[in-house]
């Protein structure tokens, strides 16, 4: 596993390797030791990105999804016992059911469980999907096994650099609309807002909470018209999408991203009309992005 990143969760459309473009951004802005705000933070790799590495002085992390919110608070407030749990791990196929059984159903358990049962699927599933199958499948028999993931020391190692900054970490688990209006609404002017919601295509294979249509077009609409900080929005580059959004300035990209080829394709960065956009030379922009839009747009139409 890579050392490299700090988040312990896999996460499908994981955006860490992005950090160094939102540094840029930080950069051009004057926001660099500012704070940041992320209301779909999944895996935050981002966010930890930004704050081990000292770029700002605060996090504010959200997910709708409790198991997410369930491990992320375990992490900053029961470190030792979910680091426990972590050490002893059983890896058969009877804990993963049990695991996933919590997971489905959470209302019954501890928040400690739900957390950790969140981020033993995450390391135990294929492409780290909560809702997917387990890797080398139920008779484990594939060339990798369900522990192929699990390097128990590494990610405690994490955890523990997590949670030695707690103070600057804060987390909910509510709706993002609540999230933006009822605390990003309340933080410093120097504050960045990313916001990466679930995509609009093959997300609800990929995610447990997603979004139907108009929830985009409404969030699109929110976040134009409510957010008063800097924002940045990032997405699968939907024609819809693209279309809520014409009116702000937008570059496309190539994640490379491959959850089992599940989800393959462009992305596309969106910024308030607020921010200035740095040129990154890993991440060329696309100037007729529109017109680009506007003919897939005709001919999905048409078909
Ligand atoms: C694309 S993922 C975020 C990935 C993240 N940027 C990363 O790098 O790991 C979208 C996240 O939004 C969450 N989500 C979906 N609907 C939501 C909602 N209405 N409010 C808040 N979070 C939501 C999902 O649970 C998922 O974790």
């Amino acid at each position: 596993m890579s050392a490299r990143y700090h988040t312990p969760l896999r996460y499908p459309g994981g955006k860490q390797k992005l950090t160094p473009f939102v540094i840029e951004v930080l950069e051009a802005n004057d926001l660099i030791g500012g704070e940041y705000a992320e209301p779909y933070a999944g895996g935050a790799g981002v966010a930890l990105e930004l704050l081990l590495r000292k770029y700002v002085r605060k996090i504010h992390l959200n997910d709708s999804a409790l198991p997410i919110y369930a491990f992320w608070r375990s992490v900053l407030k029961e470190t030792d016992a979910l680091n426990a749990m972590i050490s002893s791990a059983s890896m058969t196929v009877e804990e993963w059911k049990r695991r996933r059984d919590i997971v489905r159903s959470p209302k019954n358990h501890t928040l400690l469980e739900v957390g950790y049962s969140a981020f033993f699927l995450n390391r135990c599933n294929r492409s780290g999907v909560l809702s997917g199958g387990v890797i080398g499948g139920l008779d484990q028999t594939g060339d990798w096994k369900m522990d192929a993931r699990f390097t128990r020391n590494e990610l405690i190692r994490r955890i523990e650099t997590i949670a030695d900054r707690k103070s600057a970490i804060v987390i909910k688990n509510w709706d993002a609309e609540r999230f933006m209006t009822d605390h990003v609404g309340g933080l410093p002017e120097d504050t960045l807002v990313y916001c990466d919601p679930p995509y609009f295509e093959k997300a609800s294979r990929l995610y447990l909470n997603s979004y139907e249509p108009d929830d985009h077009e409404r969030i699109a609409k929110y976040i134009q018209t409510k957010v008063g900080h800097n924002w940045m929005v990032s997405y699968d580059s939907a024609p819809e999408i693209l279309a809520y959004y014409k009116k702000r300035r937008s570059f496309l990209y190539d994640l490379q991203y491959n959850a089992s080829r599940v989800y393959q394709g462009r992305e596309v960065f969106i910024f308030s009309d607020s921010l200035r956009i740095p040129k990154f030379s890993e991440l060329p922009y696309i100037d007729d992005a529109l017109a680009e839009n506007k003919a897939r747009l005709r001919a999905r139409r048409a078909a």
